[in-house]
């Protein structure tokens, strides 16, 4: 990996502030294959990058200080948010100056619309704002190639979190090749009380497989119905070809799910999946008008903690300002 040597700081605001943001993603199709002797999936699956963002402001600092604002900063289970080392974007931080030769040094503040443990890689679109942000902090000047490697590092969902769009995914989830997607797509986001732990949901999906209760994932589903119909369109064939291994095992852990997207479905989605390894429910909308009123019709209903009306692709983590 080559790195140009440090130039001083990039994009610098009044007071030293860098600035980033990444969005939440979709899993328009997630097919899992067999459990690896790595400990990870094999997956093929879709991402559609969607347009509820997390905030991640960087500043000079002395060492590593880490804030929390917004969705999720006072959670205490699965969906606590951790303020040290045990948050991505700490281990981001700690990558990038490792790399770069530079210190750890910075303020950083995550300000969070997107939930934490709500399958919507909202902790793997910190780390992309992170990466992002202090690239231009310590003027590391990483290539997005070297951005991408490092972003593989910290998690599957990272490199699809720098990158945005939709892309299809494959290995782990980390491998990526851009999808061409024509049209703009509307969705509402029914985000549930509590989070759901991803490792907790794939095992679930293997103790599910054991008792033959769902296929063994040998034969994974191709992603090619849900490409053909994410670029031409029209909203019920995508409709037709969304799917998502991890619902299963997601429902099992959480029953109450069923009724949230009975719920999605009823208040006129065309589909409703559980994004990623869920909770948060992912109905996708007629149009733009379809999904306010259905996010409207869904706050008042009460089932989910947080209604958000969203669309799609949007790009991945950007500097802001
Ligand atoms: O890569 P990431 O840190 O997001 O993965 C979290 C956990 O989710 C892994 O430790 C593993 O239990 C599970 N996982 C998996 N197969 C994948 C991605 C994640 O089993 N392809």
């Amino acid at each position: 990996m080559s790195w140009s040597s440090p130039g001083g700081p990039g994009r610098l605001a009044g007071d030293g502030a860098v600035v980033a943001r990444a969005p939440a993603k979709v899993n328009v199709h997630l097919a899992v294959g067999p459990l690896r002797s790595d400990g990870f999936h094999e997956l093929r699956t879709v991402y559609l990058a969607v347009s509820l963002f997390d905030t991640v402001t960087v500043r000079p600092g002395d060492g590593l200080t880490l804030t929390v604002t917004g969705e999720g900063a006072a959670g205490t289970g699965a969906d606590a948010v951790p303020t040290d080392r045990h948050n991505l974007v700490w281990r981001a931080a700690e990558l990038l100056a490792e790399r770069a030769g530079v210190p750890a040094d910075a303020a950083i503040t995550i300000d969070k619309s997107i939930p934490a443990a709500g399958g919507l890689a909202g902790g793997s679109a910190d780390a992309a704002a992170a990466l992002v942000a202090l690239d231009a902090l310590w003027g590391t000047h990483a290539t997005r190639g070297e951005l991408t490697a490092l972003a593989a590092r910290l998690g599957s969902d990272v490199p699809f979190s720098l990158l945005g769009g939709v892309a299809l995914g494959s290995g782990r989830g980390e491998q990526l090749s851009p999808v061409l997607a024509r049209r703009r797509w509307d969705w509402v986001l029914g985000i549930a009380g509590e989070g759901l732990s991803t490792p907790a949901v794939y095992a679930e999906l293997d103790r599910l497989r054991v008792e033959g209760r769902v296929p063994d994932g040998e034969e994974p589903a191709s992603p090619d119905p849900v490409i053909a119909a994410l670029r031409s369109g029209p909203v019920p064939a995508l409709a037709a070809a969304l799917g998502n291994d991890l619902q299963p095992p997601a429902l099992s852990l959480r029953p109450d799910l069923r009724r949230a997207l009975r719920a999605a479905t009823g208040a006129g989605a065309a589909a409703a999946i559980v994004s990623g390894s869920g909770p948060t429910v992912a109905a996708l909308a007629q149009d733009e008008d379809s999904a306010v009123r259905m996010a409207a019709t869904l706050a008042g209903e009460g089932v989910y903690r947080t209604v958000r009306a969203v669309h799609g692709p949007v790009p991945g983590a950007r500097l802001v300002g």
